[in-house]
């Protein structure tokens, strides 16, 4: 199995939603390499598709996950999520904004929101489904001007998207940049230590032993024959958060939901 060094991952792979189930992973030879993955699984669910796949961490644990949840009404989004949107106001930066979900429920409460996503079948799957402003860019490329933003969504575990724990504190300094003085983040995560698996419980293990976050995993989607590449996504319990919020100009004032799946509400200090 392709493993880089050092990321022995040991945490429950976590969908930001609740209705995935775990399976065993039966690997297919004839799967093909796909690098827009993402993208792949956000347009068949915009197409209505429920798009079924696989989420594979680098030790081979995976899980089943639904595309659909992508598109899914805010009655069907996680209680986390739909307690957070109190919070929302004003013009939203919604990043990594898949097929729109929330973008466009935002949109029609009157929101002027902008999707960005670094998935160009993503954004085109958010335009496709009414999502009126998407742009195809990274969430460390951050292109907007000065106070632009009043609320930015990090919805469906998007938080810990870039990774490594000083892509996200860059990311966050940019935000302090793009967003007015009283603006507002809203950032969706999970507390890895919230399991009984073991074998969540030994990935910890083994990510403690190479001085790595337990929240810290490698993971590749697997869809329809293809096999997207390696990324990581960290996950972070509240402490964790707040000390990442601190080192970039926020802090964390308050979260909705429970540490398994919760959304911490930043602020500027
Ligand atoms: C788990 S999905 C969440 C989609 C959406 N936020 C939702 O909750 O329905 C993650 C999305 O983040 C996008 N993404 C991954 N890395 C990104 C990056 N560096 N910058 C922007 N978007 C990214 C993926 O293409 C995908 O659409």
């Amino acid at each position: 199995m392709n493993r880089l060094v050092p990321f022995h991952l040991t945490v429950v792979i976590t969908s930001a939603f609740s209705d995935s189930t775990e399976s065993l992973f039966h690997s297919n030879p004839l799967s093909r390499i796909m690098t827009d993955i993402f993208g792949m699984i956000m347009s068949d669910a915009a197409s209505g598709e429920k798009a079924i796949h696989e989420i594979e961490r680098d030790d081979g644990y995976a899980h089943e996950s639904l595309g659909s949840q992508y598109t899914a009404p805010f009655s069907e989004w996680n209680e986390c999520e739909k307690l957070a949107s109190v919070e929302v106001k004003g013009k939203i930066l919604d990043i990594g904004c898949g097929a729109g979900r929330a973008a466009l429920h935002f949109q029609e409460k009157g929101h002027e929101v902008v999707g960005i996503d670094i998935s160009q079948a993503a954004v085109d799957a958010a335009r496709q489904r009414g999502v009126r402003e998407v742009h195809l860019m990274s969430a460390d490329e951050l292109d907007f001007p000065e106070g632009t933003f009043d609320t930015v969504l990090l919805f469906g575990n998007n938080f810990g998207v870039l990774g490594e724990e000083e892509r996200i504190v860059s990311m966050l300094k940019d935000l302090h940049r793009i967003t007015k003085p009283d603006a507002v983040i809203l950032a969706a995560t999970r507390d890895a230590a919230d399991t009984d698996n073991p074998k969540h419980l030994a990935y910890h293990e083994t990510n403690r032993s190479h001085g790595i976050p337990i929240g810290m995993v490698k993971i590749r989607l697997k869809y329809k024959g293809y096999i997207g590449d390696w990324w990581t996504l960290r996950m972070v319990d509240e402490e964790e958060m707040s000390i990442i919020a601190e080192r970039s100009g926020w802090q964390l004032v308050k979260t909705y939901g429970p540490r398994s799946l919760y959304v911490g509400v930043l602020k500027k200090k």
